[in-house]
């Protein structure tokens, strides 16, 4: 993957890329967005200004170079980011323009230390990086049969309020069949503005596949102190039924195992709720008598999605155990607080699957909780609605 020669180099710029990471990207994307104003419309300008993309890419770059030779390491971090580049439509002649601003903001911020073979064996291994994610991309476009970039118009059947600050968008193919999709993959939606930016935005699937339709549930991020979220708030105040939406194809691999036979457990808080809705409708219709454990958090009832849909599974699936967690007040069959791993119902840590989705903090709180009570981390799987902080790598 790199040469003996660059190898040295790269193992002795761990710690100073680990030093001045954050740096280097944030001065990579302001070069970058300088010479190709274009890409703006590409990258989720929201974590640019927040700096979680900033901090993700200084992340993946770290997480390269300290898991350089280590292929199973890496496996998993790869797969996620070509999902997400396959679902925003990166293409190969994208990787040189990337490389050449992450070399060059890696020779400002490093000034003299920045040698000429520690700058080329960035280069080596930049490229050969690039790479393995140009091959698996367009692997994954053929797989998919799209072009990159491609959307399609999405005629919206009918927007449904799902809490305080969720509705449901469900639409289908304006013309065409519905692309095949597995429950826990998202969207892009891109929204072209009034001024001509277009931005785009990743929803999980919040219904089964095998439907006539699709359907995305969005959080409106009001923003409090800060703007409210740009695309969130746009679909809230302006989707309509009738309406046409231009959306990627489905990607992503967050794929909880709906056709076995196994118990499973899913774990989720806030928005999170939507891939394992997916999840749990799809196997209300393809197998209702599984055991699952279908744990929720919600801050209160107002803020509690999808309650419909997890009626309906009851309803089906007579071994279904739903346990819901209300933070600021408790209904008649609500445990109030956050969620504790203690107050769940118990099963077999070391062979069941256990998915989670919620914000950084719910997940990371049941990550290790789970760890400490000796559920293996192969039996754990997590979708992180954004950039992956990668901090399994670090
Ligand atoms: C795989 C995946 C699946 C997802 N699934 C879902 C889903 O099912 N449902 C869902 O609702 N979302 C989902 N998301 C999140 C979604 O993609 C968007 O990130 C979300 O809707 C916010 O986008 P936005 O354009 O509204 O906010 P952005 O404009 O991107 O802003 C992001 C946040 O930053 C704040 N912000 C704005 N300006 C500033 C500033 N100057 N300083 C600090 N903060 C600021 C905003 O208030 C907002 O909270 C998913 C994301 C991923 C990656
Ligand atoms: C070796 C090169 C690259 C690496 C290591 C890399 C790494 C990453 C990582 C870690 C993420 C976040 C994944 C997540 O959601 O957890 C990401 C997302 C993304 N990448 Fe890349 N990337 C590379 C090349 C490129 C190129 C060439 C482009 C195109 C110009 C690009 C554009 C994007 C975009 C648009 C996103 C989505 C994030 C957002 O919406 O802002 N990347 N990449």
């Amino acid at each position: 993957m790199i040469s003996a020669a660059s190898r040295p180099y790269i193992d002795a710029s761990v710690p100073v890329l680990r030093e001045h990471g954050l740096t280097i990207t944030t001065t990579f994307y302001a070069s970058m967005f300088a010479a190709h104003p274009e890409l703006k419309n590409l990258f989720n300008m929201g974590n640019q200004v927040s700096g979680v993309q900033q901090q993700s890419l200084a992340s993946a770059v770290f997480a390269y170079a300290a898991n350089i030779g280590n292929a199973a390491a890496l496996g998993p971090v790869v797969s996620r980011i070509v999902h997400k580049h396959a679902s925003v439509g990166i293409r190969a002649d994208h990787y040189p323009i990337v490389g050449h601003h992450l070399l060059g903001a890696i020779k400002t911020v490093l000034g003299d230390a920045a040698t000429e073979p520690l700058l080329k064996a960035w280069e080596e291994a930049y490229t050969s990086l690039a790479r393995l994610l140009i091959d698996a991309e367009v692997k994954m476009y053929a797989e998919a049969g799209v072009q990159p970039g491609e959307t399609r118009s999405m005629r919206v059947l009918d927007v449904v309020r799902e809490s305080d600050n969720v509705i449901a968008i469900r639409f289908a193919p304006e013309s065409g069949e519905l692309p095949p999709f597995r429950a826990g993959q998202y969207v892009s939606v891109a929204v072209d503005f009034a001024d001509g930016h277009r931005q785009l935005r990743q929803y999980s699937l919040s219904d089964a596949p095998g439907k006539d339709s699709m359907r995305i549930s969005v959080k409106r991020e009001d923003g409090g102190a800060h703007p409210a979220g740009e695309v969130s708030a746009w679909l809230h105040a302006n989707v309509k039924a009738g309406d046409l939406l231009q959306v990627s194809h489905p990607f992503g691999d967050f794929l909880p195992d709906t056709e076995s036979d196994e118990p499973v457990v899913f774990l989720s808080a806030g928005v999170g709720i939507t891939p394992m809705i997916a999840a749990l409708n799809r196997i209300a219709m393809v197998n209702p008598q599984r055991r699952v454990i279908f744990a929720h958090a919600a801050r209160n009832s107002g803020h509690h999605a999808h309650q419909r849909d997890v009626a309906a599974a009851q309803a089906r699936m007579p071994h279904l155990h739903v346990v819901t967690f209300h933070e600021e007040d408790a209904a008649a069959g609500v445990l109030q607080g956050m969620m504790e791993l203690n107050r769940l119902p118990s099963w077999p840590r070391g062979e069941t699957d256990v998915y989670l989705c919620g914000p950084l903090p719910f997940m990371q709180a049941q990550w290790n909780a789970l760890l400490a009570a000796g559920a293996p981390a192969a039996k754990l799987h997590r979708e992180v609605f954004g950039p992956d902080l990668l901090d399994n790598l670090l």
